[in-house]
């Protein structure tokens, strides 16, 4: 009877710490760098990817986000989609229009769309102007929209943005994806260039290296809610349960995926070993006779981490 009194006391202490800590972590970002070299790549390049924010902002008008971006020195800017959050009575852009004009100031940004974007495109009777005033944001502010589409930068560089079909995103329908259905989309990969794809979910990495994409950022996963060291991600935002794939910089065959860790949440409001994260990607040449190869990837603290 001693025992049981304690407990309840203890396991709500124990409760009250993890919100504690969970708050604390979905306000503090880290900023997690990943180093990629290849032939294809002419001259070295210094890209931010930001993904999932989910209208989630640090410090005014995202103050705290917008200096380190600053502070990493990028040549390009990426978005992963999912910029905010889309559902029936919740849906605005006032965070993504804050965001957009506080990065257009910096470098060119390319815009891939997640699955909350579509939502917006594809359920007009529900969310009405909105898809239409994020394309007038995405211009105004001279975001490269890639929704389905590609930009070349440089001399050397082509980024793709996917569109993944919403039957994708459905945890219970067990689809496969194969490199015919992203040049359906797409078209051929670039010949020549370090090709890039944005493609928001992660899962189908094999497709999309096998179409051609030297490096993919994907997102949608938020880590994983709870990442515990060695077995990773727990929990997706659609309760799939310990994927590999939540979070995390992967290579096959010489082509990498990098699976950004999102710097917000929705529906599970929860981050636990699993600060946000900001992913700086320094893009360098190598000599043709190297495999291409990932190289060091460090962690420092964001801004106020
Ligand atoms: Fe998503």
């Amino acid at each position: 009877m001693k025992r049981r009194i304690w407990a309840l006391p203890a396991l709500a202490a124990l409760a009250a710490g993890g919100v504690w800590r969970s708050e604390y972590e979905r306000d503090h970002f880290v900023v997690e760098e990943a180093v990629v070299k290849s032939p294809k790549i002419k001259r070295e390049r210094t890209l931010v990817f930001l993904t999932d924010l989910h209208d989630k902002e640090f410090g005014e008008g995202n103050r705290r986000l917008l200096g380190a971006v600053r502070q990493a020195g990028p040549d390009l800017i990426l978005i992963g989609g999912d910029t905010m959050v889309v559902k029936p009575g919740r849906a605005a852009l006032k965070a993504t229009q804050r965001l957009l004009k506080g990065l257009a100031g910096i470098c060119p940004v390319c815009y891939g769309n997640g699955n909350h974007e579509q939502r917006l495109r594809e359920q007009q009777e529900t969310y009405g102007d909105l898809y239409r005033q994020f394309l007038e944001l995405l211009k105004r502010n001279g975001a490269e929209y890639l929704s389905d589409s590609s930009f070349d930068f440089g001399e050397d560089i082509r980024v793709s943005g996917l569109d993944i079909d919403e039957v994708y995103y459905h945890n219970r329908v067990s689809r496969k994806m194969g490199a015919e259905y992203i040049r359906r989309h797409l078209g051929e990969a670039a010949e020549g260039r370090f090709q890039i794809l944005l493609a928001h979910s992660p899962l189908f990495a094999d497709a999309y290296g096998s179409w051609g994409a030297d490096l993919t950022l994907a997102g949608h996963f938020h880590g994983g809610t709870v990442r515990i060291p060695v077995l990773g991600g727990v929990m997706t935002p659609q309760y799939q349960f310990f994927l590999p794939c939540c979070g995390g910089t992967f290579e096959k065959n010489g082509r990498f995926l990098v699976a950004g860790r999102g710097l917000g949440t929705h529906s599970v409001n929860i981050r636990l070993g699993n600060k946000p994260q900001v992913v700086v990607v320094r893009l360098l040449p190598e000599d043709g006779k190297k495999k291409a190869a990932a190289g060091r990837k460090r962690m420092r603290k964001g801004q106020d981490g």
